[in-house]
């Protein structure tokens, strides 16, 4: 098959039940392109990039390739016709090597020896592309990044021309995006086309050549990139301009709520994690965490949530001690936690929107007596998460994994931040989430200090953490290398101290 030089959708619609996910979209890419896809959760854009890779069939429309028109029924149709997909969460098997899994359902694999001849390959595509990773390694050790390249490589070893990525930088580190931005230009120069998805304004101004804005199913805009800026962009999507910054008003913390005091903690491979941490939280207050992922942060929410069994040191929760590893007790004192895999630990997706609603607390007053369930008050209570928290979903009996990957966020934070903790755990809270929604997350939390309440805040997003912390502290292979306040501190500065330097020399 030739090259892919030009990719047109035209007219293309999609319904689920009485939800019009896509209506007469009409979209093209050509070679050399990189076409930003944005868009509100919920706007459509999974379901289109799905029809393109096989996933989903249109309920109407057409798809052309180089002016032909072409069937695409399956993954492999999409993947022979040059079409490749990078999914936001990776499809690898963890066990097995790089080398192994690309070689997984490689079709050109020679009988003999299939794996010498796809060494080669990898490496060729590894120098041309500057997708720098050991074909010997196993996936479990790579990084999300490297993981990606994996994907990046896998795709372009089955010739794909034009490829499609959902999300790609919400589980990279701000180095790595950058390095997958250099792969992307290297592979627009070669003639490659990219579709990008993103919920982030200055990365589509950094790397899209055009953008195309869908709301509520349809084509609300199109442009150059040259046209527009970020102010443009969120008006194109959400249709009103972005606050610049968040109300915040001065309080003064009152009690403690956590105290950490010299915490020792291994990661799974059995390396020190966290190193003689201590920490204070209180009420009326958010602290941040900011770090490169990576760097401990992960082994300290485990600990805290009562997830992980720390070597020494002491964890009091209102002045409760929380010495052994025990969720449960974690959630009576009045823990609450948004995951940073959200997806994977924070829903039950076979269970239905207002049965997730209440995940954890099911057995809690008033969702159900020491008999049974009460079910009007659980679906009350879904009723409100979902107004309260703008989750775009046709009913509260829908099974959740339906709902679109922002809409499960919104969810899963309504939930946490709903119930009025006394210390909320947030890891990457607005991670994949619209611009609106982004707003709306950053506004509750602020209240919910403001109402009382103590906020821990991990975060890579500099400008999140400055915009709703109250103190920020640096974590660096598992010690703060420095806490300070927004005001007496530049994002400069964190980002030195995220490379391993201290305060003064920041
Ligand atoms: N398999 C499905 N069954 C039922 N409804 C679905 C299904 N997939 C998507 N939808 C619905 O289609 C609409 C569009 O969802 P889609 O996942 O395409 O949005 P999105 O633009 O990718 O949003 P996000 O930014 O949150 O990822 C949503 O209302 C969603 O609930
Ligand atoms: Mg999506």
């Amino acid at each position: 098959m030739d090259r892919i030089q030009s990719l047109e959708m035209r007219g293309i619609s999609k319904s689920f039940q009485d939800v019009k996910a896509n209506r007469e979209i009409n979209l093209t890419v050509s070679s050399g392109e990189i076409l930003g896809l944005l868009g509100e959760n919920g706007a459509g854009k999974t379901t289109l990039v799905n029809i393109l890779y096989g996933l989903y069939h249109p309920d109407d429309g057409q798809i052309l390739i180089n002016g032909e028109p072409v069937r695409l029924r399956s993954p492999k149709d999409s993947m022979r016709a040059g079409i490749g997909m990078i999914h936001q969460h990776f499809m690898l098997v963890e066990k097995h090597t790089v080398l192994e899994n690309i070689a997984l359902g490689y079709a050109e694999a020679p009988f003999l020896f299939p794996q010498r001849s796809l060494r080669g390959r990898i490496r060729e595509l590894s120098a041309q592309y500057g997708l720098d990773v050991d074909p010997d390694k196993p996936i479990w050790e790579l990084s999300a990044g490297e993981q990606q390249r994996v994907e990046i490589i896998k795709a372009l070893s089955r010739n794909a021309d034009l490829l499609i990525m959902d999300e790609p930088t919400s589980v990279l580190t701000p180095q790595e995006t950058d390095e997958l931005f250099d792969i992307l230009r290297k592979m627009t120069s070669g003639g490659h086309s990219v579709i990008l998805i993103s919920h982030k304004l200055e990365e589509i101004m950094d790397i899209c050549n055009r953008v195309m804005v869908l709301r509520k199913g349809q084509v609300t805009g199109e442009a150059r990139i040259e046209e527009v800026d970020k102010g443009k962009l969120a008006v194109m999507m959400i249709g009103r301009q972005i606050a610049a910054a968040y109300p915040k008003t001065d309080i003064d913390p009152g009690d403690a709520v956590l105290e950490i005091t010299g915490l020792d903690v291994d990661s799974d491979r059995g390396l020190p994690a966290v190193r003689g941490l201590s920490l204070v939280v209180r009420r009326n207050e958010i602290l941040g965490i900011a770090g490169v992922s990576g760097n401990g942060q992960q082994e300290l929410v485990e600990t805290i949530t009562g997830l992980r069994q720390p070597l020494s040191g002491s964890v009091m929760m209102k002045g409760v001690p929380l010495d052994h590893a025990d969720a449960r007790k974690a959630h009576t004192l009045g823990i609450t936690h948004v995951p940073e895999e959200r997806i994977k630990y924070g829903i039950v997706p076979n269970l239905l929107l207002y049965e997730n609603s209440v995940l954890k607390r099911h057995r809690d007053e008033p969702f159900s007596n020491w008999i049974q369930m009460n079910y009007a008050v659980i679906k009350d209570h879904a009723g409100k998460l979902v107004d309260g928290f703008n989750v775009d979903a046709p009913s509260i009996n829908i099974r959740v994994k339906n709902l679109s990957g922002g809409n499960i966020q919104k969810l899963i934070l309504g939930r946490e931040i709903s119930g009025g903790p006394d210390l909320l755990i947030a890891a990457h809270p607005t991670y994949g989430l619209d611009v609106g929604a982004t707003e709306y997350v950053r506004k509750q939390i602020i209240e919910l200090r403001d109402k009382g309440g103590a906020v821990l805040l991990v975060s890579e997003d500099l400008d999140e953490l400055f915009m709703v912390c109250d103190r920020i502290a640096v974590m660096f292979e598992g010690r703060f290398m420095g806490q300070v306040t927004p005001d007496s501190c530049t994002i400069e500065e964190i980002g030195l101290m995220m490379a391993g330097s201290t305060l003064q020399e920041a």
